[in-house]
């Protein structure tokens, strides 16, 4: 359609190989809505009249339930705009494309998608946060060790680890809202680069289409990436805190470990082994991760020495774009169902932690509250340790001859694990109190970051609402 200073047509080969229509169905909607918003903008800054207007609206408000032919055409800007002359006849319909370029349409597709992509993906992380709150209520007195290095470290509550990720993933909400901010604006009358002679109004697109603003210079709101970049950076914050929850799950869902179980449904199995339990979603969660990083890494090694301007490149960036989210989606859910269905084994965990040397450090804060210096008390209890771990004991077991120190001996008698726990005073620290807290304040977190997204989505319903209502009337007027 575009091809006047071209002879014949594109190469069969050719055309399939540049086409990106298959991933531009995801695209069409905004596509559609894009162009209405620009035609309403032609006829109210009388670059085009009503019958024009009314003609290509009929057309695009037709082509909203109905099938567009797509083969032959290079993307879906081409295909809607030929749909629209088709039906509108060229001497309306070839209106449509007036003071637009396919390089701020795109752009333009593009952030209407990632927006309400940020706002579906923020509720399914809600979501996930609020399946994590849930199982932390239920695992206060789930006592565990913890694990530096994968050694164990200190004792603590299975809760609290729930809630370190409640945490990241907060955090991966508040990113997302950053980045909506900035996703939230209108590239579209930047043309092709330069703008366009025609006295078109940029702000009414912008209002129409719900946006907050504008990104003003032409050549950055057809040129740049960097929200898209942004948002999959976000999408790779998320996917890197959920494979990191999926390495340890598998590792404590071992026999070794057997600190939690996974319900049936949620397991694979062997061929030939048939005692076999296999932790496969989070397994894939993990690898669906290195592809989601390596994506992003795609798209960034297809940005960084493109000439300024647009290029044809960038027509890529979008099928890895619709891969990263439809993957990040996919593991968000997945995730949810682990930590909805998990079931821990509290006895396991326990007798792990009472077994374990990680209350050392629990004793040399009783010595330190005694006087000691640390540095003192550490000596003492790293060769306690030392005697336990050449007698293949726990520091239970230990004789008060082996002790041979009738202070340390009480000490070690009276430590009870859920005791220690209980003293642990600082903030943010491993104990039930200070959990119990942190569930309460998250649970209100929550509520307000439903209601942000909640707001948001309907400043996008309302302004989706007053485009169909300008659009109807003109159609009927
Ligand atoms: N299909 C292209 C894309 O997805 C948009 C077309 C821009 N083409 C052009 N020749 N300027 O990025």
């Amino acid at each position: 359609m575009y091809r006047s200073r071209l002879k014949g047509s594109l190469d069969k080969d050719v055309l399939g190989y540049l086409t990106s229509i298959e991933e531009d169905k995801s695209l069409l909607k905004y596509d559609i809505l894009g162009s209405i918003a620009h035609v309403i903008m032609l006829y109210e800054c009388k670059i085009i009249d009503r019958e024009d207007a009314k003609a290509i609206l009929l057309a695009l408000n037709d082509a909203m339930n109905d099938e567009i032919e797509s083969n032959n055409y290079e993307d879906i800007h081409e295909a809607l705009e030929a749909y629209v002359i088709k039906h509108a006849k060229i001497e309306h319909g070839g209106k449509m494309h007036t003071a637009r370029s396919r390089n701020d349409q795109v752009a333009l597709d593009l952030r209407l998608l990632i927006r309400d992509e940020i706002n579906i993906i923020s509720k399914r992380v809600l979501e996930l946060i609020h399946a994590l709150l849930v199982k932390s209520k239920n695992t206060l007195d789930c006592i565990m060790p913890m694990y530096t290095h994968l050694q164990q470290a200190q004792i603590g509550l299975f809760s609290h680890y729930l809630l370190a990720y409640a945490d990241m993933l907060f955090r991966d909400v508040e990113r997302l809202d950053d980045c909506y901010a900035r996703i939230n604006r209108s590239p579209l009358g930047a043309s092709a680069i330069g703008g366009t002679a025609l006295p078109i109004d940029r702000n009414i697109t912008a209002r129409l289409l719900g946006f907050n603003s504008l990104v003003e210079n032409s050549i950055d709101a057809t040129s740049n990436r960097d929200f898209m970049l942004e948002f999959c950076f976000v999408l790779t914050s998320i996917m890197i805190n959920l494979s990191r929850m999926a390495e340890d799950m598998i590792i404590w869902s071992s026999s070794e470990f057997g600190y939690i179980e996974l319900p049936d449904e949620l397991t694979s199995t062997s061929s030939i082994m048939p005692q076999k339990k296999n932790p496969c979603p989070l397994e894939l969660l993990r690898a669906r991760t290195a592809s989601v990083i390596g994506d992003t890494l795609a798209i960034m090694a297809t940005i960084k020495s493109l000439p300024t301007g647009y290029n044809r490149d960038l027509q890529d960036t979008k099928r890895i774009n619709l891969q990263i989210i439809r993957r990040s989606k996919e593991s968000i859910g997945i995730m949810k169902k682990v930590v909805d269905d998990l079931i821990p084994n509290k006895d396991k965990m326990q007798e792990n932690a009472k077994k374990s040397y990680a209350l050392a450090l629990d004793i040399a804060e009783i010595l330190v509250k005694d006087g000691k210096p640390f540095r003192e008390a550490h000596k003492i209890v790293g060769s306690l340790v030392m005697i336990a771990d050449s007698k293949r004991k726990s520091l239970y077991e230990l004789s008060k001859e082996e002790i041979n120190n009738e202070y340390l001996y009480n000490i070690i008698k009276n430590l009870d694990i859920k005791k220690a726990i209980d003293s642990r005073v600082s903030i943010g620290s491993s104990n039930r109190g200070e959990d119990e807290r942190m569930i309460i304040t998250r649970m209100k977190f929550l509520d307000s970051y439903n209601t942000k997204i909640e707001e948001r989505s309907r400043i996008i319903e309302d302004a989706f609402k007053e485009l169909e209502k300008r659009l109807h009337m003109i159609i009927n007027g």
